[in-house]
């Protein structure tokens, strides 16, 4: 597993530090199999499909509205064939204009294009993770995922 993130100093405010997720596998005892590095998620120093799994977790909406489209061909590129993406993210109602698009079918048929097929978007609340009262009442949150062909 590797982790990737530009830890800005906004984030380490709030503890998010490459420190912290050394820290947090550590305490989850599986550091012999993790490691961390400060790279951008735009351009990602890996080979092309040298993933069967990529997941990102409250990333997308941070990234700037252009490069949105960079960070889904990211993803792409660095799957193999066969691997999935897993995005956990705000997506649901006029979230979806972060993104520059007009709708949810918009998106997907965007992400289709890249070569994913099954991109499909289901609201947290319905695969059972809770992440707690703000995700429950106030923010809706989504799993939006697909499979690289
Ligand atoms: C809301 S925090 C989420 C942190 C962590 N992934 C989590 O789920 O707890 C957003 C994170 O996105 C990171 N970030 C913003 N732009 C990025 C980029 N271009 N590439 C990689 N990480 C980025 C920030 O540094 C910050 O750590």
């Amino acid at each position: 597993m590797v982790g990737i993130d530009i830890w800005t100093k906004f984030f380490s405010l709030m503890g998010q530090t490459k420190e912290g997720a050394e820290n947090n596998a550590t305490m989850a005892n599986v550091s012999d199999r993790c490691t961390f590095q400060y790279c951008s998620a735009l351009d990602l120093p890996f080979k092309d499909g040298e993933f069967q799994l990529v997941v990102s977790s409250f990333t997308f909406h941070e990234v700037h509205a252009p490069d949105r489209t960079v960070l889904f061909k990211e993803i792409a590129r660095v799957l193999a064939p066969g691997g999935t993406f897993l995005i956990l993210d705000f997506f649901a109602g006029s979230f979806v204009k972060m993104y520059k698009v007009t709708s949810v079918e918009e998106l997907l048929k965007k992400v289709q294009q890249l070569g994913i097929e099954g991109a499909k978007i289901k609201p947290l609340k319905e695969t059972g993770v809770d992440l707690g009262i703000f995700y429950r009442h106030f923010w809706e949150v989504d799993f939006f995922s697909g499979k690289k062909v």
